[in-house]
């Protein structure tokens, strides 16, 4: 099941590359050292798993492939916003990281102010694609419910919110409640946006979108816990990042709170509870998110 899922996952990973290398217009009037900053982040690779989930959602619904190009639009658009939150992520007042995908982090290049603009001209851009998934055939009053739920589940309630409790709780965090809510908010809110997000453009009913948040919230925690294990265990040439960037700057995590082997079963419950809650949505075509959730578990970077 491995090797056939890393497979479906890299073919569709190089589809959403495709993609985005066209996601920002060639002819719009960009100052240059903007564009150069906001394409040096979005070219340099990256797992694309929440694209990949949009896609693999759109299709799963009703087993239609040809949904997969209309959602292209709004993998795009989660893509870009994932890759402004690691932009920002990584600045000296955030986690100070200077490696990143394999490359010097943006500001380590272009300079803080210009790492801080592109964050935020990627974050914008991502509404522009989601209203360009009208062009191919999605109605408008699914793109409206999308881009309500890009707004709340990347913005203050959502992701913002768990960077600033992120921030705010640097060291002070001390039970696994507050952990949660971090995690849930950092990280498994834009997961759960790839994935109903897609599932809207596949025709999902409200029953089956609430199945669906359920599984994407449990992905989305065991793919944040298994950040902070790899961060303690992981290999700097695999992860395209540093090690110890949580010990350097006295972040609480899992394993901080667990311990490692904990931790590891925490990802297996999830992943396991996110499978169950996945079989009830009863889906057309659920293989492929069940083989993910899988593939997520046991992934080294
Ligand atoms: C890193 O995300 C930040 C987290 C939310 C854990 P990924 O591990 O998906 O990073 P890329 O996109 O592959 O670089
Ligand atoms: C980052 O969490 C989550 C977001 C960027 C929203 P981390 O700070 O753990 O991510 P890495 O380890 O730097 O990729
Ligand atoms: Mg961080
Ligand atoms: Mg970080
Ligand atoms: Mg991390």
């Amino acid at each position: 099941m491995n090797a056939s899922t890393s497979d479906y996952i890299a073919s569709s990973a190089a589809e959403v590359e495709q993609a985005l290398k066209r996601v920002l217009p060639a002819d719009w009037r960009i100052p240059s050292r903007l564009r150069d900053a906001m394409t040096y982040s979005l070219d340099a690779g990256g797992k694309r798993l929440r694209p990949v989930l949009v896609l693999t959602a759109a299709e799963a619904v009703n087993g239609d492939g040809q949904l997969r190009q209309a959602a292209m639009p709004v993998a795009c658009a989660v893509e870009l916003i994932h890759t402004y939150s690691l932009i920002h992520d990584d600045l000296p007042a955030m986690d100070n990281d200077d490696y990143r995908r394999g490359k010097p982090t943006n500001h380590k290049v272009f300079g803080d102010a210009m790492a801080i603009l592109a964050g935020d001209a990627l974050l914008t851009h991502a509404f522009y694609a989601v209203g360009e998934a009208a062009e191919r055939g999605v109605p408008a009053q699914t793109l409206l419910s999308i881009t309500t739920d890009l707004s709340k589940l990347a913005g203050a309630s959502g992701m913002v919110g768990g960077q600033a409790a992120d921030v705010l709780g640097e060291q002070g965090v001390t039970s696994l409640a507050e952990l949660e809510y971090i995690h849930l908010r950092k990280t498994s809110d834009l997961i759960v946006f790839a994935v109903t997000a897609g599932a809207r453009i596949g025709g999902a009913s409200a029953a089956q979108l609430r199945q669906l948040e359920q599984f994407a919230q449990k992905i989305g925690l065991a793919f944040q816990v298994q950040d902070d294990i790899l961060d303690v265990t992981g290999d700097e040439a695999k992860l395209g990042k540093p090690k110890n960037s949580d010990i350097d700057g006295h972040k609480v995590t899992y394993p901080y709170l667990l311990g490692l082997d904990k931790s590891r079963e925490l990802v297996n419950r999830l992943t396991d509870e996110a499978k169950s809650a996945l079989m009830q949505a009863d889906l057309a075509m659920p293989e492929r998110l069940l083989s993910i959730a899988d593939f997520l578990m046991s992934r080294d970077h």
